[in-house]
């Protein structure tokens, strides 16, 4: 499969921590990546080097074959690398469509009532059409990571990044937002960083673990899960394994 996201030998560290070992990992289209490893791993880090916020020491990003290391995060979001945040990003004084209109005009280039009809379509695609006019500051925790998702996906990304988009919600709402990532993953590629990995493993078709930096494992998420270095890394944790049909 032709890669749509590509780290190749990526690595970075702050001072002695090392958030990126060498690492090389591609996601294609329609294909779902998952990305689990303990907290401090250097997950988000490397998220903020695929998407321009922190360089590489070395290696390089591909986005559809194009070299974008030495890109801007402002050119990535252009070319389509879209993201959410691990802590929601809203602008909280702005209601939730104007939030995605925003994204949709700065992110996605478009104007007018082209704008406006496509943030709307994404607010609803996203479940959040009833909560179009809530202030994006008071919306309850799952519609605000709704919101993330739809703020990233009206930039029409080729890629879109999850940053433990799952953390802090129920069960049900869990199940809610794993309808919605099977709902949009066609025609995009996704890279999903998770510690809910019975919803990771529901979406991904591979997973890649990580400690400081490193990758330890990579395949088949019932694999991953099963793998010895991961059950240690977890300090023999139980990794929940998918348990719905
Ligand atoms: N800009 C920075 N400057 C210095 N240290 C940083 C910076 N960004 C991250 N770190 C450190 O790098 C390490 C990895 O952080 P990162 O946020 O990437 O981990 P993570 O795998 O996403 O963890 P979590 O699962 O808790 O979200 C942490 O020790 C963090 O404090
Ligand atoms: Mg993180």
């Amino acid at each position: 499969m032709e890669s749509v996201l590509l780290a190749e030998g990526v690595s970075q560290s702050f001072g002695s921590i090392t958030v990126a070992d060498n690492l090389t990992f591609s996601v294609g289209r329609s294909e779902c990546l998952g990305i689990i490893g303990p907290n401090g791993a250097g997950k988000t880090s490397v998220f903020n080097i695929l998407a321009g916020i922190i360089r590489p020491r070395s290696g390089r990003v591909l986005l559809a074959g194009n070299d974008v290391t030495h890109r801007s995060q402002y050119e990535r979001t252009r070319l389509g690398i879209g993201r959410t945040y691990q802590v929601p990003q809203p602008f909280g004084l702005l209601s939730a469509y104007e939030n995605v209109l925003a994204a949709a005009t700065f992110g996605g280039g478009k104007s007018g009532r082209e704008a406006a009809d496509f943030a709307f379509e994404t607010l609803k695609r996203c479940g959040l059409a009833a909560r179009a006019d809530t202030l994006a500051g008071s919306l309850p925790l799952l519609d605000r990571k709704r919101l993330e998702l739809a703020r990233a996906m009206a930039l029409q990304p080729k890629v879109l990044l999850l940053d433990e988009i799952a953390g802090g919600l129920t069960e049900a709402e869990v199940r809610h937002l794993v309808q919605l990532i099977l709902s949009i993953k066609p025609g995009l590629a996704i890279v999903w960083i998770e510690h809910v990995t019975h919803a990771l493993s529901a979406v991904a078709d591979r997973i890649l673990a990580v400690n400081a930096g490193k990758a330890i494992a990579e395949g088949a998420p019932a694999a991953v899960m099963a793998d010895a270095a991961v059950q240690e890394i977890y300090m023999g944790a139980i990794i929940d394994v998918p348990s719905e049909g």
